[in-house]
């Protein structure tokens, strides 16, 4: 077999992006993916009766700071000017997120000044030390008090993990940002858009070069293809992003994760919610959010005016067999981190990378951005 000068495990930001860099510095690499289209979580497709694109894995929003991921990224697509807008529903009304002076005072029913809201969180806040807080609840009143505690957080927290607020850690929760202004945009970022062709379109432009081969539907782990792990590790520098616990058969246990499902509705209105995306803060509610696609694309005249998609998710611990989508992150999982870590340290010729093969939560820029790095310290180098 002529085999490639890179192998790359897995076609999302990450493998893609060092894909596209070899492929540019002369190399042939070969990208395989166990399913079967490119792209990762990132992956959208038009809903077939509608034409409205979804976000196969999740709502995708692109926001960053980063100049050089920002140039890189425009390289292959153009973006709208979306500005992502998050509301949420609680005791039958809706409130803007993030929390901000129009939630507290449409909450308290109130005229609160800057100031004035300053103290009365401040107030509120003082029922316990954010420094010393022993489970989410007391960190949760902490930083902003028990009633925006209460509403905002409590529920939407607990239906995320599918545990009871007053039984979970408080380091669920770093930090929760309270805006003293009327200010909802959701991400500070410098640059903030969606892709002008969709998701899929900008992720097969990056894979678009006559050095790259993408095989899809080829189970790295699959010994019946050739590019399989036994068979070409310490036989040719490989980029692997799939799972870091199954590369080394679970081997120091398996590392936890949330997972998501996603209940999908074609509905015979123009306008279903108003808005892209809809919390639910309270339990009586079974899901977290609604999405409802055509709004991320207000500049696409073409979508019907009569019909509409809405992705209902709902949030609980991945199982054996479920898509791995948040990092649980319990102490036993630092651990078990850890010893892979050593193990990642010891195999030579393979670079483990993105959010599967480090076990991090990574936004799609910073995929793009530890990526690039990569190529540049790790293996431009030493492939060449
Ligand atoms: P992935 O996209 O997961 O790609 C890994 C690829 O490896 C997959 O295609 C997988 O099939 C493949 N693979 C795994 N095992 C094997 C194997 N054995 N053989 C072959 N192939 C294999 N980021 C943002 O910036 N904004 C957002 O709004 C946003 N929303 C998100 C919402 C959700 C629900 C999730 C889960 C993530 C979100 N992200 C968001 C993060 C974004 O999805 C990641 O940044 C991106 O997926 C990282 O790319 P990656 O290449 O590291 O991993
Ligand atoms: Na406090």
């Amino acid at each position: 077999m002529n085999s490639p000068d890179l192998l790359v495990v897995g076609s999302g930001f990450f493998g893609l992006t060092i894909a596209e860099q070899a492929a540019a510095a002369g190399l042939r690499v070969t990208v395989i993916e166990r399913r079967s289209h490119v792209g990762g979580n990132a992956y959208s497709e038009p809903e077939p009766s509608t034409g409205i694109e979804v976000h196969r894995y999740g709502a995708h929003l692109f926001h960053t700071s980063n100049e050089k991921v920002w140039a890189y990224a425009n390289r292959f697509t153009a973006f709208t000017p979306y500005v992502h807008r998050v509301y949420t529903t609680h005791n039958g009304e809706v409130f803007p997120l993030p929390i901000n002076l129009g939630t507290i005072n449409q909450f308290f029913r109130a005229a609160h000044s800057p100031a004035s809201a300053r103290d009365l969180i401040a107030e509120l806040a003082s029922e316990f030390d954010a420094a010393t807080a022993q489970s989410l609840e007391e960190k949760g009143v902490a930083l902003i008090g028990r009633p925006l505690y209460e509403a905002f957080i409590a529920g939407y927290t607990a239906k995320q993990w599918q545990t009871p607020a007053s039984e979970l850690p408080a380091s669920v929760i770093s930090r929760l940002p309270v805006r003293y202004t009327y200010d909802n945009r959701y991400f500070n970022d410098t640059h903030e858009g969606l892709p002008v062709d969709g998701y899929t379109a900008w992720l097969e432009r990056m894979a678009d070069h006559p050095n790259i081969e993408v095989r899809l539907d080829t189970d790295f782990f699959d010994e019946s293809q050739p590019l399989n792990k036994r068979a070409v590790v310490g036989q040719l520098p490989i980029v692997y992003t799939g799972p870091l616990d199954r590369y080394f058969e679970f081997e120091a246990g398996p590392l936890s994760w949330r997972t998501l499902d996603f209940e999908q509705e074609v509905l015979p209105v123009g306008d279903f919610q108003g808005t892209p995306v809809m919390n639910f803060a309270d339990l009586d509610v079974p899901y977290t959010r609604i999405h409802e696609f055509r709004h991320f694309h207000p500049e696409r005249e073409w979508y019907p005016d009569d019909r509409t998609v809405i992705v209902r998710e709902y949030s609980r611990f991945a199982d054996q067999g479920d898509e791995p989508y948040y990092p649980v992150n319990t102490p036993t999982d630092r651990q078990r981190l850890l010893a892979y870590r050593e193990l990642t340290e010891a195999e030579k010729g393979v670079v483990f990378g993105g959010r599967l093969g480090t076990y991090q939560y990574l936004d799609m820029h910073m995929a793009i951005g530890a990526a690039l790095s990569t190529w540049e310290n790790k293996l431009r180098l030493s492939t060449n």
